[in-house]
């Protein structure tokens, strides 16, 4: 490994925003833009994959956007069922290994699936860890993991005094993962939206303001690069730091 690809990131999330501004720009429908927006994932997703990244997580619908129009969301849940089945083949072939995280039983049964079926598929795939949260919300997840824990406690396997942060991190979504190094959000604007709030305590924080579809690999290297070059202290001095790379 060169001293260049060390530097890169273990674990990019990203907030793929923009999609309706991008359609409304053109007189499209928003269904346009969300349907532009898979080129994107597939150029990034083809990025990371050769550029041996770890792990990827995309967020593709927050347990928020269901107050959208119900024509919307039905058209994000078509889209979504297309995209698995379309990119099913392609992304097993390039050793991605695909789990989507969030509370899937709120999808259609056709969709849950479909879901079942390419996790399964490429489940013992080694390459890119491709994480897609669906009807994800940061709080949930939260949530979910001191219920798991809660219930290991009132059973009698668990002390309270052992529920420790890394207790804790074990049991949320993406905890076979490292955290992310680097998140994006494309689309202008700057805030988490619920997204991994937990995971994200120390993550390089990256906006831009291009729209979702317009993402692409060259845009996505902008963002690699600009990473390449934080300062990531963790609490310690820039001195600290700059010591301990030299040790
Ligand atoms: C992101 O694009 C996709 C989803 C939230 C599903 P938006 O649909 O939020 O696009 P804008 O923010 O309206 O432009
Ligand atoms: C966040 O985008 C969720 C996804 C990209 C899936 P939104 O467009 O829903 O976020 P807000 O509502 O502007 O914060
Ligand atoms: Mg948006």
């Amino acid at each position: 490994m060169n001293s260049a690809s060390s530097k890169l990131p273990q674990h990019v999330a990203i907030i793929m925003d923009g999609n309706g501004r991008w359609a409304k720009k053109r007189l499209l429908p928003r269904y346009a833009g969300h349907q532009a927006g898979t080129d994107s994932v597939r150029q990034v997703v083809q990025a990371c994959s050769e550029q041996g990244i770890q792990a990827l997580t995309l967020f593709a619908f927050s347990s928020e956007n269901w107050r959208r129009p119900e024509r919307e969301v039905g058209m994000l849940m078509e889209l979504f069922l297309n995209a698995l089945q379309r990119e099913a083949n392609r992304l097993h072939k390039n050793n991605v290994q695909l789990l989507v995280i969030g509370e899937r039983t709120a999808f259609p049964t056709k969709l849950q699936d479909k879901i079942q079926h390419v996790e399964a598929l490429t489940a013992h795939n080694t390459g890119l860890k491709l994480r897609i949260a669906a009807n994800y919300g940061g709080r949930w997840d939260i949530v979910q993991a001191c219920q798991t824990l809660a219930e290991q406690v009132q059973c009698g396997q668990l002390e309270v005094d052992a529920i420790t942060q890394e207790r804790l991190s074990q049991q949320l979504n993406l905890a076979e993962v490292p955290e992310p190094d680097l998140f994006i959000r494309t689309g202008g604007e700057q805030r988490i939206s619920n997204f991994l709030l937990w995971q994200l305590a120390y993550t390089e924080l990256y906006f831009t303001d291009v729209l979702w579809p317009d993402f692409g690999r060259d845009a996505f290297q902008q963002a690699l690069t600009d990473f390449t070059s934080r300062q990531r202290r963790f609490g310690r001095t820039g001195e600290q730091v700059e010591q301990q790379k030299t040790c």
